[in-house]
């Protein structure tokens, strides 16, 4: 555990270090929960924004994109059940007057269960090696079964405790499974208490005729509020899906987390139309279709989950996390959720307007059913940035801070490294960044040693170097150096932009993936 506090602290410093993270606001201490994007971060985020909607809108002929504002009709929210139900059970600790969230806390105790349970099996298969038969060990071993089956029970009794809004439960079961303040120990708890995430706002000038507002918690709703309006104007047939990036607030009641639960954060979302009947299948297509997109980044396979839900939203029929094995643990890292016609439908009793389409082939009106694949920008932004961050030991015994990111999202593709700052090695190597600059991020850098400028490229995640030497004057050829294997390659200049494009094209990344 202390290694991975480690890491995550790590984590934390390189992204402020390397000009990727500051807390806002950070001259006057900084704001809870709310983090500027510096010079290479808002470049990263851009790529994986970029990475996401050409995924989404440019690979499907049927995905379409908008940009909906941040604030909305304040019925809006009431329709969607925002107002009523967005909210989160919190509990306080008396004695180190910490708050928490009361559910989480639940679920962190049955991962340590989960946990217990990976460990035994894991120790049980390095004993039996190759006879090993994990799916009877994890039937009838007597303490994975203990393990495994209180997992279950526990989240079962949350999941009905949470539906029925009984709060006095959950807390009764805090108590006795003796969860403690995972700070200090603590286990003298308040009640369990419901607590609405929404941000309230005024649109208006003067205090009597202002009418309160929202910032939206979700981008989704401008989907929905958007469906006729893109399905007349884009003539589009089910099925179809709308995409949108943009920024949603949550007043969140534990934020310590970097930017893995944040106030002001952003979300990729997108609502596909499909016929009732047929979502359950989607559902499962779009489950694989997210999980591959995820894989095409090449973060590694073992650090991806799926996690069915116990308790389904109010307006879900299916739903399922894919985690990610951030540095504190296996969390959500996407939402894929099976929605009913629960949005459009309550869109429509409360405009009054009708939210159907005309199926040519059913000949039949109908309210659509939607899939939502939902993705918080920024999460996913840690789970790139946290399992790139690599301290690699060196043949020659030194070590290196390496970013290995993936190189399509990497801020700079490549950096140009004249060897010497003289002798005309300075012009040659800005030519080239004059050419490669029309296409591709690219840094000229010149100060320092060699090696230096290496380590600083490797840690600031540049996965290309070009250095331009004396014999580059003659023969027209540079050293390209790859970040990941540090192998050096001489090749001819003319060449240097397809290497790069090679390296860091979309295509290279996506086609085995689609
Ligand atoms: N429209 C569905 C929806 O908003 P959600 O599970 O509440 O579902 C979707 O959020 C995704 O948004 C999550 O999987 C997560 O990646 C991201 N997200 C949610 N709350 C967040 C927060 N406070 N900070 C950062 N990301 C968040």
């Amino acid at each position: 555990m202390a290694k991975q506090e480690d890491l995550f602290k790590n984590v934390i410093s390189h992204a402020k270090e390397y000009g990727y993270i500051f807390a806002s606001s950070e001259i006057y201490d900084g704001l809870s929960a709310v983090y500027d994007y510096g010079q290479n971060g808002a470049e990263l985020k851009k790529n994986i924004k970029e990475y996401w909607w050409r995924s989404m809108t440019q690979l499907h002929q049927n995905i379409v994109g908008i940009d909906a504002a941040i604030l909305m009709h304040p019925t809006t929210w009431k329709a969607s059940g925002h107002v009523d139900a967005f909210n989160d059970p919190l509990i306080d600790n008396k004695d180190s007057k910490k708050r928490y969230r009361a559910d989480v806390l639940v679920e962190d105790h049955a991962e340590k269960l989960l946990q217990k349970a990976e460990k035994e099996i894991a120790k049980a298969k390095k004993r039996f090696g190759e006879d090993f038969d994990e799916e009877m060990y994890r039937e009838t071993n007597p303490r994975v079964k203990r393990y495994l089956g209180e997992r279950k029970e526990i989240l079962e009794r949350l999941a009905r405790s949470l539906t029925n809004e009984d709060l006095a439960d959950v807390k009764s079961l805090i108590e006795e499974l003796e969860i403690a303040d995972p700070e200090t120990g603590s286990k003298n708890w308040t009640e369990v208490r419901q607590f609405n995430l929404m941000f309230g706002t005024k649109l208006g000038a003067s205090a009597d005729s202002a009418t309160d507002l929202y910032l939206r918690p979700e981008t989704a709703q401008g989907i929905f509020v958007n469906f006729l309006n893109v399905q007349k104007t884009g003539r589009m047939k089910i099925p179809f899906g709308i995409a949108q990036i943009g920024k949603a607030f949550r007043n969140e009641i534990v934020a310590r987390q970097f930017i893995f639960r944040m106030r002001e954060f952003e979300q990729m979302e997108m609502q596909f139309f499909v016929r009732p009947g047929e979502e359950l299948e989607w559902y499962e297509k779009w489950k694989e279709t997210r999980l591959n997109w995820h894989k095409s980044l090449g973060l590694g396979e073992e650090n991806y989950r799926f996690h069915d839900h116990e308790k389904l939203a109010h307006y879900a029929n299916a739903a399922a996390d894919i985690e990610f094995d951030f540095p504190f643990g296996f969390k959500e890292l996407e939402g894929i959720h099976s929605r009913t016609d629960f949005d459009l439908k309550a869109h429509e009793e409360h405009s009054g307007k009708k939210l159907r389409f005309y199926d040519p082939e059913l000949k039949e009106n109908y309210v659509p059913y939607v899939i939502e694949t939902s993705i918080g920008l920024d999460r996913m932004f840690l789970a790139v940035l946290s399992s790139s961050l690599k301290e690699e030991e060196l043949e020659d015994g030194n070590t290196r801070t390496v970013l290995k990111l993936p190189a399509v999202l990497a801020p700079t593709k490549a950096a140009i490294l004249p060897l010497v700052k003289k002798d005309g090695l300075p012009e040659l190597a800005q030519k080239i960044v004059d050419d490669l600059k029309w296409d591709f991020r690219v840094q000229y850098d010149e100060k320092d040693a060699i090696g230096r400028r290496y380590r600083r490229q490797d840690a600031a995640g540049t996965p290309l170097c070009i250095t331009v030497d004396h014999d580059s004057l003659e023969d027209n050829s540079v050293t390209v150096r790859f970040r990941d294997s540090m192998e050096q390659k001489r090749v001819p200049i003319e060449e240097l932009e397809s290497i790069v494009r090679k390296e860091t094209d979309f295509k290279t990344w996506m086609k085995d993936f689609i």
